[in-house]
C-alpha cells in the first residue's frame, strides 16, 4: 500500500489515541501520539519546578531535552533523556498544566519540527490538536474526532477507575471542559477542525466501529498518496 499520512485531531477523550493506534496497526503504519510530547515537556517542567508562566526557562529546558517515541504493543513508549516516562506523563498534575505549556509558541515550534521530521517518509498515523491544520497540512486523510463532553468524561472515568485512581466523574467533566476551552481559545495553533477534515462524532459508537469508518476513509485516501 502507498505510504500516505493520516492526521487525527480532536478534544480529550474523543478516542484519538485508541483509534489511531488500531488504524496504524491495521495499515502497517507508525502511530505517533503528539500529546505525549507536550506531556513529557510538562512533566519535566513540574519535576524541576519551572512554572508554565516562566516561558523563557521553559523553552530553554525543552530545547535541550531528548524526547524519543518508541512504538510498543500497548501503545507508545515515551523516553525522556534516557528515562522511560510513559507511566508518569498521564497524571492529574500533568493534565492540569499541559495546556498552558502547549500554548507557548516556541514550545510548539520545537515539537512541531520534530513531528514533521518523523512523518517525512510517510506511513504515519499522527494524533493531536493541530496535525491537520499545522503539522501535516498535506496529509492525505484528515479526521476530526469528537464526542460529547459527558461521554468523553465517562470514558476517562472508566479508564481511571480501572487503574484504581480516585477521581469523580464531575471532576473529570470539569477538567476536560477546561482543557477544551484552553486548547480551543489559545492563539498558537488552537484546536480547530481543518476545512478538509472529515468529522467523525464517536458519541454512541464503539471503538471497532470508529476504526472501520477510518479504514474505509483511508481506502479512498490511499489513491491520493503521492509519495
Ligand atoms: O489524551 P488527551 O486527549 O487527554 O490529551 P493529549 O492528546 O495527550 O494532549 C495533551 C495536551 O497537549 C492537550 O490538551 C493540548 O493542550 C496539548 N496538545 C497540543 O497542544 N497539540 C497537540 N498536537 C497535541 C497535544
Ligand atoms: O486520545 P484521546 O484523548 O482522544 O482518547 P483516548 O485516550 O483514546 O481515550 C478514549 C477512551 O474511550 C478509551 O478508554 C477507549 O477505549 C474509549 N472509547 C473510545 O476511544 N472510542 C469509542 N468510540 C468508545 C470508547
Amino acid at each position: 500500500m502507498e505510504k500516505f499520512n493520516i492526521a487525527i485531531d480532536g478534544p480529550a477523550g474523543a478516542g484519538k489515541s485508541t483509534v489511531a493506534r488500531l488504524v496504524a496497526r491495521a495499515l502497517g503504519f507508525v502511530y505517533i501520539d503528539t500529546g505525549a510530547m507536550y506531556r513529557a515537556v510538562t512533566w519535566k517542567a513540574l519535576q524541576i519546578g519551572i512554572a508554565p508562566e516562566r516561558k523563557d526557562e521553559l523553552v530553554r529546558m525543552a530545547a535541550g531535552l531528548r524526547i524519543e517515541l518508541h512504538p510498543g504493543e500497548d501503545g507508545q513508549q515515551v523516553v525522556l533523556d534516557g528515562q522511560d516516562v510513559t507511566g508518569l506523563i498521564r497524571s492529574s498534575e500533568v493534565n492540569r498544566n499541559v495546556s498552558a505549556v502547549a500554548a507557548v509558541p516556541d514550545i510548539r515550534a520545537l515539537l512541531v519540527a520534530k513531528q514533521q521530521e518523523m512523518a517525512k517518509a510517510g506511513g504515519v498515523v499522527m494524533d493531536g490538536r493541530d496535525i491537520g491544520t499545522h503539522v501535516l497540512p498535506n496529509a492525505e486523510l484528515k479526521i476530526f474526532l469528537t464526542a460529547s463532553v459527558k461521554e468523553r468524561a465517562e470514558r476517562r472515568y472508566l479508564e481511571m477507575k480501572a487503574k484504581g485512581e480516585d477521581v469523580t466523574l464531575e471532576q473529570l467533566e470539569r477538567e476536560i471542559a477546561e482543557r477544551d476551552r484552553l486548547d480551543e481559545q489559545r492563539e498558537a495553533s488552537p484546536l480547530v477542525r481543518a476545512h478538509d477534515a472529515v468529522l467523525v462524532d464517536t458519541s454512541g459508537m464503539t471503538v471497532p466501529q470508529v476504526v472501520d469508518r477510518i479504514l474505509e476513509l483511508s481506502n479512498t485516501a490511499a489513491g491520493k498518496g503521492t509519495r
